[in-house]
């Protein structure tokens, strides 16, 4: 079954075209698919990427997203890149069965041209539209390349705009553990690397100046008091910068951040890593605690492609005795492979949604946080 995919909740305008087929000897026998048994015959998949494109909006000079420039950006790219599949497969059209869309969360200008794209795409090809929660294909995505792995699982989706951590018992079932009262990690690292002077998004270069820094600063983990499986990021970004003009204050009398020197940069940079990888193991070591039986730990999201966290998060799982999973760097970011694939695990579930050219995105995660938050 072939599958067409959209994103352009944020600043990726992508496109994916991928095919998944059940592998020979697990084909579906019932049609109950709530069942383990179908469970794993649609994981058992043989998956392939026909077609990705991808273009991230150059958003440098701004040091952000501006959403305006690019719901615009994403109206210019989406129909090239359609083309583009046409001139690659002649056949695309008349073979795709669904067609995907990230419609939520997201920049509501950038996620109506996306789903605007998809739906005319649909109509078209007289095939149905998904309408696709962008967090819950985040939640997916390792799915798509690990046929062994299983649920349930915890799940660290850290991305610019988001910072969930969840517990993920079966397709559409999630237990919003925590997420952040304010900033999202990647905004973290976004905003401390724009006031030290690098360009956006600031998490790549942040982790390259941290190579040749010392942890030398000790900011204190943010404690938040109604839920310990939450985040904040706003205080610690606060207590990053302060630190910063306190250096500056001490090494000369202009206080330009161009005077501050590389070796402070790298230090800075090295603390903040340092600290966010030890957020990251806290929450991950408290949500083993309340869910002792699960045995994955996955990260996704932008931020997961960050090797130090990487490489961290994997130790902390093998001292726990339990897998560690992180999905390729270009599914870890926003992308439309991992739309196009929570659109087929939707269409596997067809108990779960209705596909409908004119159908809103159910919000699952809404409805299992408001379960979390009463559970916690
Ligand atoms: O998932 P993503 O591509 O887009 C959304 O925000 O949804 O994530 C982008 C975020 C940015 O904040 C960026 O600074 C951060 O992920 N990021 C990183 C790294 N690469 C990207 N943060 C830390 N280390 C990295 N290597
Ligand atoms: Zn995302």
């Amino acid at each position: 079954m072939k599958i067409l995919g959209i994103e352009s909740s944020c600043d990726e305008s992508a496109l994916a075209l991928i095919e998944v087929n059940p592998n020979q000897n697990h084909h579906l026998q019932s049609h109950d698919h709530s069942s383990e048994t179908s469970q794993s015959a649609f994981l058992n998949t043989t998956k392939t990427i026909l077609a990705h494109y991808i273009t991230t909006h150059n958003n440098h000079n701004y040091g952000g997203v501006i959403p305006e420039s690019a719901a615009r950006q994403h109206y210019y790219y989406l129909p090239k890149m359609l083309s583009r599949l046409l001139s690659e497969y002649p056949t695309a059209l008349s073979d795709i069965d669904m067609v995907c869309a990230s419609t939520s969360p997201g920049l509501i200008g950038g996620l109506m041209i996306g789903s605007c794209v998809a739906k005319a795409v649909a109509s078209h090809i007289s095939k149905p539209f998904y309408p696709i929660h962008h967090i819950e294909a985040h939640l997916l995505s390792p799915l798509f390349e690990n046929n062994n792995l299983h649920f349930p699982y915890i799940a660290l989706i850290a991305s610019g705009g988001h910072t969930i951590l969840a517990h993920v018992t079966s397709f559409s079932n999630y237990t919003i553990l925590g997420q952040t009262a304010d900033d999202a990690m990647g905004e973290l690292f976004d905003k401390v690397a724009k006031y030290i002077g690098l360009p956006f998004p600031g998490g790549p270069e942040v982790e390259k100046l941290a190579l040749n820094g010392t942890p030398k600063y000790h900011f204190k983990l943010p404690k938040i008091r109604d839920n310990p499986l939450g985040f904040s990021f706003s205080g610690l970004k606060t207590a990053i910068l302060r630190q910063i003009d306190e250096l500056l204050t001490l090494t000369q009398s202009e206080s330009s951040i161009k005077s501050l020197s590389l070796q402070d940069k790298q230090d800075i940079c090295a603390s903040l890593q340092h600290t966010v990888i030890k957020i990251c193991e806290q929450k991950f070591i408290q949500a083993m605690e309340l869910f002792p039986d699960t045995t994955n730990l996955i990260l996704a999201g932008g931020v997961g492609a960050n090797k130090a966290l990487r490489s961290s998060l994997n130790t902390l799982a093998q001292t726990h005795n339990k897998h560690f999973i992180v999905p390729d760097i270009k599914l870890c970011t926003d992308n439309a492979v991992m739309i196009a694939w929570a659109g087929y695990l939707s269409y596997m579930n067809p108990q779960l949604r209705l596909p409908n050219i004119n159908s809103k995105c159910t919000n699952h995660l809404t409805l299992s946080a408001l379960t979390a938050s009463k559970m916690l």
